[in-house]
């Protein structure tokens, strides 16, 4: 990304935490060869937990593999699609028959383009919903007897958007997978809390340096009006999710349950102005 307002600072929000705060859990990431999923898998190897990468590419993974283990973090990658239940299911068997345990899952595997309703064919929906909605399933379906026996309480974490409570126009798909994912979180929450289990939903804003803000706002020349859409005045970095993912997976997290974290630096309250609606 070139524009300087997003850029952000050198030192990470994640900084805050205790070192050991995340040891003796392994961590399940979806989407771990980049963006977002790269920066939660490398800080909770920071913070002490094993990550199992699970993505579709193999070789985003085995550099993600490389970079956390260079430094000093333990990594699995283990390659799938998570439209593909038996290939998910894999990559949970492969993380337990690494480290025994798998204590927390981050969903955050997405697929998202921008089609107008009216000219999405039926396979670009259908696509997404499978993506984002049923991957999501799976995933929590293949961990669930694994969270159900983690000693430190099992949690789920979908990574989400803010606009599945209001709606996206073009990118309908996305906003209804993502909505969807809300519901289930909340139903998980009651069905599993008794389990241990805590299912909570992050939802970012744009996020600095992602394939996503680059394909969703930079190709689409959007930067600047989404910007003025974000009080705190920036686009968030990998690590404000990262963050708020140790958070929850952490003991601080202990009694969150069924909840939706917003870290979008205010976005999702944005109203025009008295003069911008006059404008
Ligand atoms: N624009 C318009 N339509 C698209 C599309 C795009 N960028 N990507 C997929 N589609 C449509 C295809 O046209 C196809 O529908 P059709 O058969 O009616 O033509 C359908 O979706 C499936 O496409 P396909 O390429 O077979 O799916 P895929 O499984 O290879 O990839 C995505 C689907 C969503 C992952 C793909 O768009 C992609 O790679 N996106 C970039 C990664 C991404 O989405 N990251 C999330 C950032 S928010």
């Amino acid at each position: 990304m070139s524009s300087e307002f997003l850029m952000v600072a050198e030192a990470s929000c994640c900084d805050v935490f205790a070192p050991g705060v995340l040891a003796g859990r392994v961590a399940l990431i979806t989407g771990a060869g980049s963006g977002i999923g790269l920066a939660i898998a490398r800080r909770f190897a920071q913070f002490g937990a094993r990550v199992v990468l699970v993505g579709r590419r193999p070789d985003p993974l085995a550099d993600a593999r490389r970079l956390i283990e260079a430094a000093g973090g333990e990594a699995l990658n283990a390659p799938a699609d998570v439209r593909d239940f038996p290939a998910l299911q894999a990559a949970v068997e492969a993380g337990v028959a690494r480290w025994g345990q798998i204590d927390v899952l981050i969903n955050n595997a997405g697929g998202n383009f921008i089609k107008p309703t009216a000219e999405l064919s039926p396979n670009g929906w259908r696509t997404v919903i499978d993506i984002d909605l049923n991957g999501t399933f799976h995933g929590c379906k293949a961990a669930y007897p694994h969270l159900k026996a983690s000693r430190f309480g099992g949690r789920i974490i979908s990574i989400i958007t803010d606009k599945a409570r209001t709606g996206w126009p073009g990118c309908a798909h996305a906003s209804a997978a993502k909505a969807g994912i809300v519901s289930l979180t909340r139903s998980l929450a009651q069905e599993w809390g008794p389990d241990g289990i805590r299912a909570n939903t992050v939802a970012p804003g744009p996020i600095a340096g992602t394939e996503g803000a680059d394909r969703l706002y930079e190709q689409s020349g959007r930067v600047a009006k989404e910007l003025a859409t974000i009080p705190l005045g920036r686009f968030g970095a990998a690590d404000d999710i990262a963050a708020a993912c140790i958070y929850l997976a952490s003991d601080a997290g202990i009694f969150i349950n069924g909840a939706g974290l917003v870290v979008d630096g205010g976005r999702a309250w944005h109203a025009p102005s008295s003069s911008e609606a006059d404008a």
